[in-house]
Order: structure tokens, then sequence, then C-alpha cells
């Protein structure tokens, strides 16, 4: 067994839920580091790195943001604007370069997942969110065109403890061996 092996972690991953009533507390500056630091150590394709992030903790512009992101519910302290940098795909040939772009939307979404993990860990808690207005983010905050915004992440405190989301059943979703078949006896 690893030495970072801990069943506390494995709890961790398994009751992270989605967060979408937040408390009004801010959330200091080194829990902020901390969860930034995690998000970004996470896997990428040739390690690439073909992300960028935009961290908007300003109540106004906190404001200003979930009014052009109708998926977010609740105020949070903070959102992070997780986006892919195309800078970093285009330069390659053709077709490696729309390969590694698509990939990198993948990047993006594990870095988020770490985020939300590292939130949960630190007892805040997120939701990765799809529903917002790109062109009005983008204009809102700068993002030029080279960076596109694939998901807006509000992150803080409970106002109460999130309440844990149904999953399919392990054997609907996956097989061994063979796909459709169960686990080998
Ligand atoms: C790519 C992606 C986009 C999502 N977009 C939204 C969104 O716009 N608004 C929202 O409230 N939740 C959004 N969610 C959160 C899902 O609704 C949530 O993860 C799902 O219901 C399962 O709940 P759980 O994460 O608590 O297990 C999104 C999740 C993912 C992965």
């Amino acid at each position: 067994m690893s030495e970072t092996y801990s069943p506390d972690t494995l709890k961790v991953i398994r009751t992270r839920s989605v967060l979408r009533n937040y408390a009004r507390e801010p959330v200091p500056g080194d829990v902020v580091g901390e969860m930034l630091e995690t998000m970004i150590s996470a896997p990428s394709a040739s390690n690439k790195q073909a992300w960028s992030f935009v961290v908007v903790q300003k109540p106004e512009s906190v404001r200003l943001l979930r009014a052009f992101s109708p998926g977010i519910i609740g105020t949070p302290a903070l959102i992070v604007v997780a986006c892919v940098d195309r800078s970093r795909t285009d330069r390659l040939p053709g077709n490696v370069s729309q390969k590694i772009y698509q990939t990198s939307k993948l990047c993006v979404g594990m870095a988020v997942e770490n985020l939300l993990l590292s939130a949960h860990v630190l007892g805040l808690g997120g939701c990765p969110v799809s529903s917002f207005r790109e062109t009005q983010v983008c204009a809102l905050l700068g993002i030029p065109d080279h960076i596109e915004p694939l998901l807006v992440v509000p992150i803080g405190y409970p106002a109460q403890a999130p309440t844990p989301s149904d999953r399919r059943d392990m054997n609907e979703v996956i097989s061994h061996e063979i796909w459709g078949h169960g686990p080998v006896a």
C-alpha cells in the first residue's frame, strides 16, 4: 500500500457534493492559495498545462459575474473561471493542434475536480458551472481571444451541508474485461 494511502482520503473523494448554498464568511488568502496549488497539480496532456484561471474575489466582481452566469446558485465568496489556453495548442501542426485542444479541455475539467476536492477537504464547497454567457464573462474579466472559459466555479463555506446526489448502479456503468460483462467470479 502506498505511503499516501489513507481511508480518510477516499472518504473525502466519495463525500464531495456540489454546494449551492454559501455562508457569507470570507475565505482566508492562505486557504485560497492551498486550493489553487492543488488545482494546478492536476494531470495534463503531454504536460502542456494549456489552461488559465481567473480568480474573482472582489464582491462587486462576484456579483457581476453571477449576473452573467445563470448556472450559479447562491452567492459564493469567490469564483474561479477555468479556461483553456489555445496559445499553447495552436502552434502545433493541424491535426495535432486540434487533438491537443480537445484533450486540454479534459485537463481543465481535471483541474476543476482537484479544486472541488481541495475545497471539500478544507471545509468549503463549490460547483462546476457551464451555464454562463461567455462573451459577457470575457468582456468583464478582460479575457483575451486565445483564452476560452469552460467552467465558472463558485466556492465558499457551506451555509448548510449539501445533499448528496444519487449515483447509477456500479454494475450498470462498469464492465469487466468485455463491455457489458459483470465482474469475473
Ligand atoms: C460540466 C459540468 C457542468 C455543470 N454545470 C452546472 C450548472 O450550470 N449549474 C449547476 O447548478 N450545476 C452544474 N453542474 C453540477 C451538476 O449538476 C452536479 O455535479 C450533479 O448534479 C451531480 O451532483 P454532485 O456533484 O453533488 O454529485 C455541472 C457539472 C458538470 C460536471
